[in-house]
């Protein structure tokens, strides 16, 4: 079954040039999905219209709830790391001392419990990265937008929650949009990749991740999605 089902969807800035033009692609129940592409090419316009930020000139969506993590941080100055955490519960009038442990389970697993009482500014980009997928993940949509969630992140940090992401996605059951400029992280969490690889887009180059893919598998499919991607930039940048 899907989970997302978008038909037609078609987009531009204001007066600006379309983005996306009659672009229809479709996520399952479960399936775990990265979007790749030049910068520029309308991944983040895709989740934002997903996620009700921006509206569509054209086109229709069938979602279920999402829970989305913007490209920027979004964090509240005002709310300490521990506030800014349970705001989604605050907004659904969710059970606040409940959820309070498991804010505190996870900030145990990211290393940021020493951070409860702080305010955001007194963080570093990459423990503000962590601090909003906690905080997405707490919201409890059954589609996870992720847009660039790892980009501040030191190689270790990234690989350790690669990992952590995948374990509980799997156990949570729940669905993905991850977008990244990471090819090997994208081979690494999906089951399919998206890639962008015309302007305007009107539709997904889409490669499939098998099950257990080999090194020889996967570096071959790098290639494949690396050339797709370099279409677009050789032909209009
Ligand atoms: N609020 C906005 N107003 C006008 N144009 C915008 C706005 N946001 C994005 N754009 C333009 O829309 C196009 C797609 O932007 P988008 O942010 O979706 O790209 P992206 O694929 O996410 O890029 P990146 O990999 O750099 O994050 C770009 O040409 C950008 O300049
Ligand atoms: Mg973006």
């Amino acid at each position: 079954m899907d989970i997302l089902n978008v038909n037609n969807l078609t987009f531009n800035y204001k007066d600006d040039l379309p983005i996306l033009k009659n672009l229809s692609f479709q996520v399952k129940n479960n399936e775990l999905v990265s979007i790749v592409g030049s910068s520029g090419c309308g991944k983040s316009t895709v989740i934002k219209i997903l996620a009700g930020i921006e509206k569509p000139i054209g086109g229709d969506i069938f979602i279920k709830s999402i829970s989305y993590m913007p490209q920027s941080d979004t964090l509240l100055p005002w709310r300490t790391i521990l506030q800014n955490i349970l705001l989604p519960i605050e907004i659904r009038n969710g059970d606040l001392v409940e959820e309070k442990k498991n804010a505190i389970n996870l900030l145990k697993r990211f290393n940021l419990l020493n951070y409860v009482d702080k305010y955001p500014k007194e963080l570093s980009g990459g423990m503000k990265q962590r601090i909003s997928l906690i905080r997405t993940l707490m919201s409890k949509g059954d589609l996870l937008l992720l847009d660039e969630p790892f980009s501040a992140l030191d190689a270790l940090t990234r690989e350790d929650l690669q990992g952590w992401l995948l374990d509980s996605l799997n156990s949570l059951k729940k669905s993905m949009i991850f977008i990244t400029h990471d090819i090997d992280e994208a081979i690494f969490l999906s089951n399919r990749i998206l890639v962008c690889h015309e302007k305007p887009l009107t539709s997904f180059k889409e490669f499939l991740v098998p099950k257990n893919i080999t090194f020889e598998e996967a570096a071959k499919l790098k290639k494949e999605i690396l050339n797709s991607v370099k279409g677009v930039n050789d032909e209009k940048i």
